[in-house]
This record gives structure tokens, sequence and C-alpha cells, in this order.
């Protein structure tokens, strides 16, 4: 007798061989709306004064949009400067054709370093003497200036030079000639606690401390210096913290920092999380579902299984707290969240079927859940979500 091998038959190639090939809308993905973040630099850049420029924070791959996405859009918005964490997201920005001035917001403390974010035309924080020293030292065997930001510690205990001793280390910096001082920054610690206006608070201390400082440094001889200060929430508060250029990330997204929010703004969320239908079970009533039997079905329950989980990075304390959206309509998660899949009840829903595509974070119709509404129920921040997003989901950028 023959035995038939399973490949007879079959025209394999129609079929993709390489990862590349696999559709990204496959499983579970990451839609990025660029208009949106477009929309929302212009909006934002509307509530600045003509001179104030915008830092688009670009960070942690773009806040887990895709940092090169999120910079040609916010560019076209208006940006005039993008911010990075590390030298290699500087890199990657660089060698993929961005042009305008880059910031490390991270530390770079080795001459090594510095020579690359130099070579890179990166501009790297600076937050002590011997950091100044490298640099100068670079410029000088190049025959230039390096061009970086200092920054000052105003309250944060982070980065920056000490604020009471920067008035007489800015005299000893301005003698270094082979820098050129940039930007001379302080980033704000609570500026979205709902006290922030408060003159007593955190953020308005930091503010005034920032402000004596800038008053004490001759700044006359540095007019070009920017000087910044405010995130999203500093930005939102006030003019008063506007200075020279605001740093923005999580409301460039979309999404408002504070809860007192300016509703004539409306921020467009630029991600939407999406993730196929993989199977459709009907359990009885007393059936328990995922890890732990932690739910257990109080009637029959039609059951859709969604290709996605913890590894994705979808906090697995969410489970039993969220829901997704199917064509207008709600369906909650239910039992353990797994590493690659969680359940959800659809009983009652003839619509949804193997190979659906329902909506964890977004809108659909009028209904949206967003990275806030995630936070909250997991005790997190919603930057912490939106980072959290694994390589594993494709971004799929969808204008
Ligand atoms: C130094 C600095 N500036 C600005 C931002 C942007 O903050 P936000 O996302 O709140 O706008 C960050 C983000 O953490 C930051 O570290």
């Amino acid at each position: 007798m023959q035995i038939r091998r399973t490949n007879q038959g079959f025209n394999f190639h129609n079929y993709p061989t390489f990862e590349k090939d696999i559709d990204p809308k496959q499983r579970a993905w990451i839609e990025v709306r660029g208009k949106s973040i477009e929309t929302n630099v212009r909006k934002l850049r509307s509530k600045l004064s003509k001179s104030c420029q915008f830092m688009a924070v670009v960070k942690a791959d773009g806040y887990g949009h895709d940092a090169k996405v999120v910079s040609d859009y916010a560019i076209k918005g208006g940006a005039s400067h993008l911010g990075v964490a590390t030298l290699k997201e500087g890199i990657r920005l660089r060698s993929s054709g961005v042009k305008i001035p880059i910031l490390i917001l991270g530390n770079l403390y080795m001459k090594r370093d510095l020579i690359i974010s130099f070579k890179n035309d990166l501009m790297p924080t600076i937050s002590s003497i011997r950091e100044c020293l490298i640099c100068n030292n670079i410029g000088k065997h190049f025959g230039l200036k390096f061009s970086l930001h200092l920054k000052v510690d105003t309250g944060m205990s982070r980065l920056g030079f000490d604020c009471n001793k920067f008035v007489q280390q800015f005299e000893k910096i301005q003698s270094f000639e082979n820098i050129s001082i940039e930007g001379i920054y302080s980033h704000l610690s609570s500026a979205d606690e709902d006290n922030s206006l408060d003159p007593t608070s955190i953020t308005q201390l930091q503010r005034q401390k920032f402000q004596e400082l800038l008053k004490q440094i001759n700044l006359d001889r540095n007019r070009n210096i920017k000087i910044h200060l405010a995130n999203s929430a500093g930005m939102l508060l006030s003019k008063d913290f506007h200075f020279h250029m605001v740093r923005v990330g999580l409301s460039m997204y979309g999404y408002s920092p504070l809860t007192k929010i300016d509703k004539s703004l409306s921020l467009k969320p630029a991600l939407f999380l999406k993730v196929k239908v993989a199977f459709i079970r009907i359990i009885d009533q007393g059936v328990s579902v995922s890890y732990g039997g932690k739910f257990v079905s109080s009637r029959k329950t039609k059951i859709a299984v969604l290709s996605i989980g913890y590894a994705d990075g979808i906090p697995r304390n969410l489970s039993g707290k969220i829901y997704v959206i199917h064509n207008n309509k709600l369906f909650p998660q239910v039992g353990s969240i797994t590493m690659d899949q969680m359940m959800v009840d659809i009983t009652g829903s003839n619509e949804i079927k193997i190979g659906s595509t329902v909506v964890l974070i977004g809108s659909d119709g009028d209904k949206t859940i967003s990275p806030l509404d995630w936070a909250k129920e997991s005790h997190t921040i919603p930057w912490e979500i939106l980072c959290s997003f694994k390589n594993r989901l494709p971004r799929v950028q969808v204008d």
C-alpha cells in the first residue's frame, strides 16, 4: 500500500514561509492611528504661545505605539523636538531618517556612549560637571561644539544638578568652550495630582524653585537656551509651566493625565488593541473556566476564547475585571487571564463567530475602553499599561 504524504495535492507556493509574511491581524495586534497623533499635537499646540515649542516624547517605542510612526506624525503636527530615553532609541530614529533635534532624557555617563550620542547628533541630558567635562573634551577632540541640555533637580530627586548648587556650577559650565547649552530643564514629579494648582502643592513649589534658579543665572548671554519644565499634566495645568518648550507624552497619545480636563481639547486615542476570536464553546451551569477555577458559570454560558494573554502585556490582575467590545456591545472577560489566551462570556450573541475581531482597548460604536480604565482596575497608571504591550503584538498603522 502506498503511504500518502501529507503535502500531496497541495500547492504550498500560495502560503507564506516567512514570519514577515504572516498577516499581522492573524491573532492580536495594535492599530496605531498616526492621524490622531498629528491632530492631538495640533490641538495641544493651540494651547501654547506661538514661540513655545513642542517636544514629542517618544521613548519606550512611542509609549508602545511605534516610535517611528509617532515621530513622523508628531512632526507633521508641528513637533520641533523628540524626546527618547535611551541611546539606542535615539539612534534608531536617526537611522530611520528623522532630522529634528532629539534629546536623550536618560543619563549617559560613559565617554563611549557620549561619543556615540555626539556622532549621531543626539543631545544628552547632563546632570553633573563630570559629564559636562567629558562632553567638552569630546567637542574639543573633534573641533566642534557638543550640544546638550542641562537638567536641574527641583524635587524629583532623580536626575539633575542639585538645585542649590546649580547657579555656581553654571558659571563654570559656561566657561567650557566646546559645549553648546541648548536647554536647561527640570521635571515635575506630581503635576497630575488633583491639588497641583494649590500654591503649596509640590508642583507649584517645583515651579517656584525652577523660576528662582533661572532668575539667578545669567541667561542674557545665552538667549538661545531653551527652558523647559512641563510634561503633559504641567502643560495642561497652566501657561506658567510652558516656558520655551513643553515635553509631551501621554496627552499626545490621546489621554489626559488630569481628572479635570478641558473637554474642548477632545484628544483622540491613537492606540486600538484588537484580537481575533480563536474558538467558541458552550459550557453548562456550574462549570469552571481557566486556571484555578476562579470563575464558575452560573448558567449555560457561551465562551469565546481570545488569542491574547499576559505574555502580550495584558496584566493578569485584570482577570475578571475587563470587557471587550464587539459591534457596540460590551462582553465581560471571565476566569484567569492565561499566558496566551483569555476567555469572554458572549452568551446571547449570535454575531460573534470564530475569526471575529473584538476590541480590548479603543472604541466601537459609542463604547470606549481606555488604558485609564485598565490602569484603575490594575492599580497602576496608564503609562505602565501602554508600555507593557509586548512586541508579539504587531503594530499596524492604519492611516
Ligand atoms: C523627563 C520627562 N519629560 C517628559 C515626559 C512626558 O511625560 P507625560 O507622558 O506625562 O507627558 C516624561 C515621561 O515620563 C519624562 O520622563
